[in-house]
C-alpha cells in the first residue's frame, strides 16, 4: 500500500508541473491563459506563434505521463497504472494552479505510451489521420481518446482499459466547450493564431 501512495503522489507531482504555462511564461508571455482558448496546452501555445515552444510542451506535458507510468511500475506491480492516472489528474487539476489545469491530452497519450506502447500508436494514428482531414486539434484528441481504451480492449488488456475509459471520459468533458464550439461551427482550426 505505501508503494502504491507513493506511485499516487509521484505521478500527480510529475503531471502537475504546467509546462506550456512555464515555457510560455519564460518566453515573455505573462499569461498563456489570457490568449486562444486559455488553455495551457501545447495547442494553445501554438497560437502564440511559437511551434518550437507548442512542440516542447506537447512533448514534455507527454512525458511526465510517461515517465510517471515507467516509475510507478517500479514501485509495484499497479503503481504504472496508478501514477499514469494520477499524472493525468495532476495534469488537468494542479494544486498550483487552484485545480484549473489542462485538458490532459498529451500527458494521456504519455501515459498510454508507458502503461503499453502499441495503444499510444493506435492513439498517434487516429489523432494524425483525424487531424489531417478536419484540422481540428480538439476533434482529434476527442476521437483519438475514445479509440484507446477499445484499442487497450481489443489487445486484451481490459483493466488498464477501464482505467484508460475513465481517463478518455474525463478528457471529453475537458473539452465542453470545444465540443460546443465545433458543433457551433465556431472552434478554431490548427494554425489558425489567437
Ligand atoms: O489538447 C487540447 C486540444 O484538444 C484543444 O486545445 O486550446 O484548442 O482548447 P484548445
Amino acid at each position: 500500500f505505501l508503494y502504491d501512495a507513493f506511485a499516487l503522489a509521484i505521478g500527480y507531482l510529475l503531471g502537475s508541473i504546467p509546462f506550456g504555462l512555464l515555457l510560455t511564461r519564460l518566453a515573455g508571455t505573462s499569461d498563456l491563459r489570457a490568449i486562444g482558448s486559455g488553455n495551457i496546452g501545447a495547442t494553445n501555445v501554438l497560437r502564440t506563434g511559437r511551434k518550437d515552444l507548442a512542440a516542447a510542451t506537447l512533448l514534455l506535458d507527454a512525458l511526465k505521463g510517461a515517465v510517471a507510468a515507467f516509475i510507478g511500475a517500479q514501485l509495484s506491480p499497479e503503481g504504472g497504472v496508478i501514477a499514469a492516472f494520477a499524472a493525468f489528474i495532476g495534469h488537468i487539476a494542479p494544486v498550483w494552479l487552484k485545480f484549473k489545469g489542462g485538458k490532459g491530452v498529451a500527458t494521456f497519450l504519455g501515459a498510454l505510451f508507458g502503461l503499453y506502447w502499441p495503444a499510444a500508436l493506435i492513439f498517434c494514428a487516429v489523432w494524425l489521420t483525424t487531424a489531417a482531414v478536419a484540422r481540428y486539434s480538439s476533434l482529434a484528441a476527442l476521437v483519438a481518446s475514445a479509440a484507446a481504451p477499445i484499442a487497450l480492449f481489443l489487445f486484451g488488456r481490459g483493466g488498464e482499459a477501464v482505467v484508460v475509459a475513465v481517463m478518455a471520459a474525463l478528457v471529453w468533458r475537458k473539452h465542453r466547450d470545444n465540443i460546443a464550439r465545433l458543433r457551433a461551427g465556431t472552434e478554431s482550426r490548427i494554425g489558425q493564431k489567437a
